[in-house]
């Protein structure tokens, strides 16, 4: 059944008029709306400010925004809706992009780099750790409306080479002690940070999601901590850079292959501080990054927080984007104080796995020693071993698999919690479950769920709220197919305005994008809900070969600023060798298409959405 059968009543939460779908290389958005564009890859945002050049250096680029722009938080300056932190995940990189498409760059069968021996360049390799990370940059709405950057001594970057400090049940333990920190308590950088969330005590939390391809391995055997997320046995990676010329230190660790006598010697373990939650503190450029890990190792999506209720516990969730994998909740141990709530919190308490039942109920099934099986004689030690086995634990407690989760949000009114599930072709019809139910799902779909009383509870009862697709198949919220107005495909990116809109963002993946089953939908696009009436409608279309994710907004809600991430994806390699790129977006002129930031405000200086 569906969530609001019977509802249908005019929105008055959703006060635009819907724009269609579009396969322009541009961004449109509703008649009365105005869209700028902010901080594309390459801005000087710290250190010397280096000027953004196509084939700019390393050094350079780690004091410039990122690539791949993707979650994201404004953090106001004492409260201002004009004033503030910016602070954005940068998921990955495209060589070919990156080092100048007009550079004349031999690339690989897979489009990257390389040199004929097989090595990659020091200085790309530089250069592509540092496009990663996050970047925190204070931005300032001028008199005339623009946004604009502010030099600040609290602008900064982390990237793939910062030092990170490892907290909670797995820090110290064998399982991170490594050559570069022999005792286990720290790592350097963080890797392909997809989605992001917000603490209530005003940290930002970037989520380390597909950084198993970043390793190679070539010990002829490898264990659950890295076979059960995708690391194999060979002598490839993503980028490859272990291969390095000169072998320093930093590259040579995306080897995780055993070399000396003891994992203090080398990297066997560096990729067991990678599939974390990064916990940084925009507001202080001196302080180091943490990794919670109770939180749990996966491919981290993103987190959310409930709303935190004074002398209750803190309360968050977080999927994991891969075909089958699970939803998670953290539950603290310490009832949160907002006046002296910090990141300790996420340090002690209790990881949960949901369990979806085909009645419409559903469980939290506890991943910590003792609890649901997971005891020493069934293969789990303790809760270090537990926590960095996460995918292995859940998987031993009969949890739910999912169709790739990715972004949740809360509702601030009634605390039903949204999670995308973004898709998964590769289920079966043998393996169709009521939570899950398409096989061979290419569209997606989003499933909500209302906790039985508090957000720590173990029971909730939950719903599907819209099956993705055109109008034949998809089902909206009050059980109709979806209109004009309203069809997609592939929801990734999800968040709850403080008025209740529910915006939805879409990831169709660029290799099925404007073909096929997925051309009815065009380039991929935001759209927004209202969760009363159930009524979807589309309120922004982006340029080619891009996805849209990351969301925030001014305090005022006046001021919105939204994702374009991989802009012109869609070249194809042979486009590509002739110059033929898919997009130039934003800067046209046959320039190289560079992730940015939109600011989105209206002509009347109203509340965006509304
Ligand atoms: Fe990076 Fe799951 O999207
Ligand atoms: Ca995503
Ligand atoms: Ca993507
Ligand atoms: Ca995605």
């Amino acid at each position: 059944g569906s969530v609001l059968a019977g509802q249908v009543a005019p929105s008055r939460l959703l006060g635009f008029k819907a724009v269609p779908t579009s396969v322009g290389d541009d961004v449109v958005v509703p008649d009365g709306y105005r869209v700028q564009n902010l901080i594309p890859w390459g801005t000087p945002i710290t250190g010397d400010y280096p000027a953004f050049a196509p084939d700019g250096s390393g050094e350079a680029q780690g004091q410039q925004v990122g690539s791949h722009h993707d979650g994201m938080h404004f953090f106001p300056l004492d409260g201002s809706a004009g004033d503030g932190l910016l602070v954005l995940n940068h998921e990955y990189v495209e060589p070919r992009f990156l080092h100048g498409a007009a550079a004349g760059l031999a690339l690989d069968s897979s489009g990257f780099p390389c040199q004929q021996d097989g090595s990659r360049d020091t200085d790309q390799v530089l250069k592509e750790l540092n496009a990663h990370g996050i970047s925190i940059v204070r931005i300032r709405r001028g008199d005339a409306g623009q946004w604009q950057v502010v030099r600040d001594e609290r602008n900064r970057r982390v990237t793939a080479l910062t030092p990170v400090r490892l907290a909670g049940p797995v820090a110290s333990t064998e399982h991170v002690q490594t050559r570069y920190s022999p005792d286990g308590t720290m790592t350097r950088g963080t890797l392909s940070n997809c989605a992001s969330g917000a603490t209530p005590w005003q940290t930002y939390l970037a989520a380390e999601e597909n950084w198993a391809g970043y390793f190679a391995n070539q010990d002829t055997e490898i264990d659950r901590r890295q076979a059960r997320y995708g690391i194999a046995t060979r002598d490839t990676s993503r980028y490859q850079w272990h291969r390095a010329v000169g072998g320093a230190d930093a590259f040579v660790r995306f080897d995780a292959s055993a070399r000396g006598a003891s994992a203090r010697d080398d990297y066997r373990n560096e990729p067991h501080a990678f599939g974390w939650m990064v916990e940084i503190d925009p507001m202080d450029p001196a302080s180091v990054p943490v990794k919670r890990t109770h939180l749990g190792r996966f491919a981290h999506e993103g987190v959310v927080f409930a709303p935190a209720v004074e002398g209750e516990p803190v309360v968050c969730y977080s999927g994991d984007d891969a075909a089958f994998e699970y939803i998670y909740k953290f539950v603290s141990r310490r009832p949160y104080h907002a006046a002296s709530a910090d990141g300790s919190l996420l340090d002690e308490g209790t990881l949960y796995v949901a369990r979806f039942h085909g009645d419409g109920e559903g469980e939290w099934l506890a991943l910590a020693p003792g609890r649901n099986g997971l005891t020493a004689e069934n293969g789990f030690a303790d809760l270090a071993d537990i926590l960095v086995n996460t995918r292995s634990a859940a998987d031993a407690v009969g949890a739910t698999r999912m169709d790739r989760p990715e972004w949740g949000a809360v509702d601030p009114h009634t605390g039903r919690v949204y999670f995308t599930l973004t898709k998964n072709p590769q289920r079966e019809i043998e393996e169709v479950n009521a939570a899950n139910p398409r096989p061979g799902n290419d569209l997606g779909h989003i499933i909500c769920w209302q906790e039985d009383g508090t957000h720590a509870a173990e029971r909730f009862t939950w719903d599907l709220f819209v099956l993705a697709g055109d109008q034949h198949g998809s089902r909206d919220p009050n059980g109709e197919p979806l209109d004009q107005d309203a069809i997609l495909a592939n929801p990734d990116g999800l968040w709850i305005d403080p008025d209740r809109r529910v915006w939805i963002q879409t990831d169709i993946s660029e290799s099925t994008l404007n073909t096929g089953i997925h051309e009815v939908f065009g380039n991929n696009q935001m759209l927004a809900a209202d969760p009363e009436t159930g009524e979807i409608r589309r309120f922004l279309t982006g340029p080619v070969g891009q996805e849209i994710t990351g969301i925030a907004i001014t305090p005022d809600q006046r001021s919105m600023f939204v994702n374009i991430q991989h802009p012109g994806a869609t070249t194809t390699a042979e486009a590509f060798a002739e110059g033929r790129l898919a997009s130039h977006w934003p800067e046209w002129n046959n320039a190289i298409p560079r992730s940015a930031t939109l600011v989105i405000t209206r002509e009347d200086g109203g509340i965006i959405g509304a």
